[in-house]
């Protein structure tokens, strides 16, 4: 799996777990929470994105942030946490969230190399314009794109296809997508993006359609990445 990128004018990034640490919540608070702190962790995130595929399915959509405090709600009583202050703690945390640490640097070089930069995600736009401002993204970013605006959740092709309508970019191929997620990298792939996916877990490709083009450690390795053949 390395194909060049071809004709790249734009990068669209997946935010969650893919510019923005959606471990960095919990982390900040892991010594209320004690040894189960990652398995609350985990468990917060894959509920918040099953929620989101289920309701998806059932054509029942509710914005991003009910379903992130849905998912930790779940993932609390799990492991049978009662504590409202803690909850609304990780929710704030949540909102403000950390991008990691190789973001920034990466659009910025994104961004002296040309390219349009911008994200595309299931967030609703108040969580992700909290979560650009406080993080410093916002100024390296040309398009902030929610799912919202289609009221269903990635997967869904239609929310790829919101990137069309961003100025200058005209087809899927001019767009380099990514994203940490196995999932939302194949699904951006058999849309028609060139994906780059970012192994940040070190999980293998699902076995469901679409395949990336590049996998990549981290995102530092991106602008080397697209500055061949562009
Ligand atoms: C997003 C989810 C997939 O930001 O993390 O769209």
């Amino acid at each position: 799996m390395s194909e060049e990128f071809t004709g790249i004018r734009a990068c669209m990034f997946d935010a969650y777990g893919t510019l923005f640490d959606v471990h960095a919540p919990v982390a900040a608070v892991a010594a209320k929470i004690g040894e189960n702190a990652d398995a609350v962790s985990r468990l917060w995130r894959q509920k918040q994105l099953e929620y989101t595929w289920l309701r998806s399915l059932m054509r029942e959509h509710a914005v991003f942030w009910q379903v992130t405090g849905e998912a930790l709600d779940y993932a609390l009583a799990a492991y049978g946490i009662e504590d409202r202050d803690l909850r609304e703690e990780l929710m704030d945390l949540y909102m403000m969230v950390d991008a990691y640490d190789d973001a920034r640097q990466t659009l910025t070089e994104l961004k002296a190399a040309g390219f349009m930069t911008g994200i595309l995600s299931n967030g609703s736009p108040g969580m992700l314009n909290a979560a650009v401002k406080s993080s410093g993204l916002k100024e390296h970013l040309d398009y902030v794109l929610s799912i919202e605006d289609v009221g269903i959740y990635k997967p869904d092709p239609r929310v790829y296809e919101l990137v069309l309508e961003c100025p200058g970019i005209t087809a899927p191929q001019d767009v380099c997508f990514v994203s940490s997620n196995t999932w939302d990298a194949q699904a951006a792939a058999h849309f028609g993006f060139q994906v780059a996916r970012i192994n940040r877990f070190g999980l293998a490709d699902e076995n469901i359609p679409g395949r990336p083009k590049r996998l990549l450690n981290s995102l530092e390795e991106l602008p080397a990445a697209l500055s061949t053949k562009n």
